[in-house]
Formats: C-alpha cells, structure tokens, sequence
C-alpha cells in the first residue's frame, strides 16, 4: 500500500474525542503495530466541540494514516470528509477515517464490529435468526443495522421511547423486517427470540447493579449479548448465564471495530489475540 511508506517514517494514527482520557484504543492500536512490526503510532486527542472541521483538516495537513472518531463528534465529522461508505452513510455516523493520499473516507466498524465479535466469540450466525435490541440510541444503530444487512430472520427495537424504536425500525426496514416496541410489549413475542442484544447504559459503570428488564423468562436456547463492556460481565449476563443463556460480553465489539480499523489502515489481518490482552491489561 503506497500510502503505508509516509516519507517521515512512522505513520501517524490518532482517535477523536471528548472527552478522551479513557480511551483504550491507543493501547489496543500500539500493541497491534508492535505486534507486526509496523512503524506506526497511535495517540489520543481532546478534541473540543467546535474544534473539529480543524481537527480533521490537521489528519490532512499532517498526513495522519487513519483517525477514530468517538463521542460527540461521530455524527458531525461527516461534514467535514470527502467520501463516506454507503454502511456509515445509513447509519448516519463515521467511527473510522481512511487518508489516502489527503482523500479522507469516511466508514462505520461499530457494526459490523459487533457482527463479528458475535460469530467469533459466541459462535453466533445472525443469519435467519429471530433477534430483540433493547435500546434504540447511538449506538444501537450500527448493530441494528448491521444484524439487518447480515440476513437477521427479525429485528424487534424495544425502547422506553417508543417512537425512538419505531423510527430505528424504519431505518432498516429496508434490509430486514423490524419494529420497534416498548419494553411492556416483550412479553407477547419473547417466545420467538433467539438473540437479545443490549444497548443502552444500563448496568454500565457506575450504575452496575442494575438491569433493563425482566430476566426470569431467559432460557438455555437464547443467546444474551451485552455492548456494555466495563463491567466486563453485567448484571443482565450474570442473570442470564444463571438461566443457562450463552452469554456475550461487550469488550469484543470494542476490540473488533478496532479490527476492521485496523485492517482498514494497513491493509493487514489484525492481531486480534493481542489487542484484547491490551486492552484488558489496561483495565
Ligand atoms: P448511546 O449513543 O450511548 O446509545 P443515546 O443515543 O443517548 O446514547 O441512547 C441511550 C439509550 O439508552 C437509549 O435507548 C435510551 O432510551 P431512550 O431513548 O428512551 O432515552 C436508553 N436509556 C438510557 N438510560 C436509560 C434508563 N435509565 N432506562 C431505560 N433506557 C435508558
């Protein structure tokens, strides 16, 4: 890849965001470089509302290879990028920049992210199976999208907001059949579900002791996966597992959106073994 030979020497890589002091990509970035052996570095950067267009012009200015984009500026950010995939472009935000040659595209790996951290690590296809997200923000849509695209039998949104699921179920109608529910409305179709994927802060450091919905109904035939990933294990899995439900935990989106930035940038398989061990380490 032409671009990979930058004339300064070490290619340059960098996450966005506010605030950014917790970020484990750096880590999780570095340890995949050293582990090829690529001159390469990764860095955080606080980048205040408002000092974004500047930011993005700097990834330019400074040849930087590829930049994630995190909280608050995933949406705004695609203002400011010449190109974006048609999956980032329907999700409505960019998570991941690609410069090539001062051209930045703009993608999505939050999704497809979790795709695959489902299938490696749960063992779970999405094709043909019934599934029910609980929570309809931000970062619902890429997994909702992304389990529509990848063939998912149904996609049922619950949401306190009500209208926030119907509007999500709209979005990816188009690739899937959907709808968006309260969560009152599980008990009438819980018999029919084979993943449940949960989206919303709850159960997330501080609030871990608590949990969205009703577990007693959880069987040895569902698969449980929660995005949330510090806690590592929450309460909605602890519940589940005690059911007899597979379980999924949230940490290998995070390391899986990173794969596919990765790969992305370098045009290399990740090292997935290693970029885990980092970021747990980090922990
Ligand atoms: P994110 O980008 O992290 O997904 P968001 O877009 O603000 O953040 O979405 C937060 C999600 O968590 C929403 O589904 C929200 O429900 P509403 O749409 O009804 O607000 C959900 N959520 C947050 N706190 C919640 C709570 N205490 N109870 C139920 N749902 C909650």
């Amino acid at each position: 890849m032409k671009q990979w030979q930058m004339d300064t020497g070490t290619v340059m890589h960098g996450v966005f965001g506010d605030p950014i002091k917790h970020s484990k990509s750096p880590v999780m970035h570095n340890r995949a470089f050293r582990e090829l052996g690529l001159n390469a570095a990764y860095a955080a950067f606080h980048i205040k509302p408002g000092q974004l267009k500047d930011a993005v012009a700097g990834i330019r200015a400074m040849q930087f290879r590829g930049v994630n984009v995190t909280i608050p500026h995933k949406l705004e950010v695609m203002d400011y990028l010449d190109d974006i995939h048609e999956d980032a472009r329907a999700i409505g935000a960019v998570n991941t920049i690609v410069n090539d040659d001062g051209k930045l595209t703009g993608f999505n790996t939050d999704g497809i992210g979790y795709v695959r951290s489902l299938k490696e690590e749960a063992g779970f296809a999405v094709a043909g199976k019934k599934v029910l997200m609980l929570g309809a923000g931000g970062a619902a849509r890429g997994v909702a999208y992304a389990l529509a695209k990848e063939g998912a039998a149904s996609v049922r949104i619950a949401n306190r907001t009500v209208s926030k699921a119907e509007e999500l179920a709209e979005a990816i109608r188009p690739f899937a059949p959907a709808e968006g529910m309260s969560y009152e409305a599980i008990a009438d179709v819980r018999d029919e579900i084979d993943l449940i994927v949960h989206n919303t802060e709850v159960g997330m450091h501080p609030k871990v002791d608590e949990v969205l919905i009703d577990t007693s109904w959880f069987h040895e035939g569902l698969t449980v996966s929660d995005i949330v990933y510090n806690p590592l294990v929450t309460r909605l899995l602890r519940e589940a597992e005690a059911k007899g439900a597979k379980t999924h935990g949230g940490l290998g989106m995070f390391v899986y959106q990173g794969a596919y930035a990765f790969e992305y940038w370098t045009g290399r398989e990740a090292p997935i073994a290693a970029m885990r061990e980092a970021v747990l380490e980090a922990f």
